[in-house]
């Protein structure tokens, strides 16, 4: 009974963990991230991720040919421009996390 017992407890711990956002995709849900708008997609620097209403997750945005997402600038600069910048995840998540 008590492996059992623990078993559940290490489950419970897991689904603790905050969800794994790859793509940074924002949930929209916090007055933050509607002043803010645009956040950067974590995996592709040439798209980034805009919120446009709140409790709506973000939709991709996605910059012009040899633009990367600058988001010290926030805007899509020409890649002879970009730089990396530290990932951090949004204010919020989506309830679910897409691509
Ligand atoms: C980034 O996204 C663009 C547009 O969807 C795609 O063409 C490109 O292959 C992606 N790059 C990476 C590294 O996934």
């Amino acid at each position: 009974m008590k492996c059992i017992y623990l078993f559940v407890l290490c489950l419970l711990a897991v689904n603790a963990v905050p969800l794994d956002n790859p793509t940074g995709q924002p949930g929209c849900q916090t007055e933050e991230e509607l002043s803010v708008v645009n956040y950067r997609h974590l995996r592709n620097k040439t798209l980034y991720w805009i919120c446009q209403e709140q409790g709506v997750p973000a939709a991709l945005g996605q910059c012009p040919v040899a633009h990367g997402w600058l988001d010290d600038v926030k805007e899509c600069v020409h890649f002879s421009l970009w730089y990396w910048t530290p990932t951090v995840q949004p204010p919020s998540q989506p309830a679910q996390v897409s691509a």
